[in-house]
């Protein structure tokens, strides 16, 4: 079955999808994403993650590309027409195609909206919680606003090639002064000597994930102390489990990190007693 992809408009066969060259998404990654999970023909969490664009969107000074609810019934149908029972679907919205030049351009340049969508192979994941990932830590070299969910991902790229080409997974950057920030493309949580959940503050420095959100209430039911607060590379390193949360792996045990091991080196009990709950407590959205 041929994958099709929603653009401007339009459902194109994958191959054929594409945007103009002008397109300021790829002159300036001027431009937003989201990135939702879907799981059993449900999609996970969906007005989490359109408030998040409506934010990242307001923040960049564009607009909205349609309604929500039309927006919903376009990703109902790639994914229906890509067939997707477990996978994701990935949107982007950039600020148009316009002869290139700094300044934003006309008001009535229509924004580009794309959306894709694919399946993916619940075992892949499934290996990964049963054997944790390996992770580095990697200086913060971003700007100052990863807050919002914009497609200028260099860092992250460069981050988590580097991890592959030392034989890890992942990265996760950590500031001057030692403080774990995020994942190069997740949220970090560390469960404490003393069973408390952490995570960092996530006003500002990195992106408040949906899944980090969620799992807040997720850790709500299940009785779980959780803890927003900054804590350094040497507390995650002497933690009982350190994990990463995003919409495409919900929960990931971290095993070892630059090296060393994480506890006993074997994913934690924590960590997957909130992956199994999740699904129940996320949102859920029939395609
Ligand atoms: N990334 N931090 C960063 C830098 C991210 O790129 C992501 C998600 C997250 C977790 O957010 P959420 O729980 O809403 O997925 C945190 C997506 C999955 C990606 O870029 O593919």
């Amino acid at each position: 079955m041929s994958r099709i992809a929603y653009v401007n408009g339009q459902y194109v066969r994958h191959p054929e999808a594409a945007v103009h060259v002008e397109d300021r998404g790829f002159q300036f990654a001027d431009g937003v994403y989201e990135v939702c999970e879907v799981r059993q023909g449900m999609i996970v969490d969906l007005s989490r993650h359109l408030n998040r664009l409506d934010r990242s969107l307001r923040e960049l000074k564009m607009a909205s590309p349609m309604s929500r609810a039309a927006l919903t019934l376009v990703i109902r149908e790639v994914l229906r027409r890509n067939r997707v029972r477990n996978g994701i679907f990935y949107l982007q919205v950039t600020r148009g195609a316009a002869r290139r030049d700094h300044y934003f351009p006309a008001p009535d340049t229509p924004p580009t909206i794309t959306i894709t969508a694919k399946s993916t192979d619940p075992s892949v994941a499934a290996k990964k919680y049963a054997n944790g990932i390996k992770v580095i830590t990697v200086p913060e070299n971003r700007w100052d606003r990863v807050d919002i969910k914009t497609v200028g991902l260099l860092p992250n790229v460069l981050a988590k090639q580097q991890a592959k080409e030392q034989g890890a997974q992942d990265a996760i950057f950590v500031d001057r002064d030692g403080i774990v920030m995020e994942g190069a493309s997740s949220n970090v949580w560390i469960v404490t000597p003393e069973a408390e959940l952490v995570t960092r503050p996530a006003e500002h420095g990195i992106l408040k994930g949906i899944t980090r959100t969620t799992l807040m209430d997720v850790a709500a039911k299940l009785d779980l102390k959780v803890a927003e607060r900054e804590f350094k590379v040497e507390e995650m390193m002497a933690a009982r489990e350190v994990f990463f949360t995003s919409a495409t792996g919900i929960c990931v045990p971290i095993v070892e990190i630059d090296g060393k091991p994480v506890a006993n080196g074997h994913p934690g009990t924590v960590s997957a007693s909130i992956r199994d709950a999740f699904f129940d407590i996320a949102e859920k959205t029939p395609i």
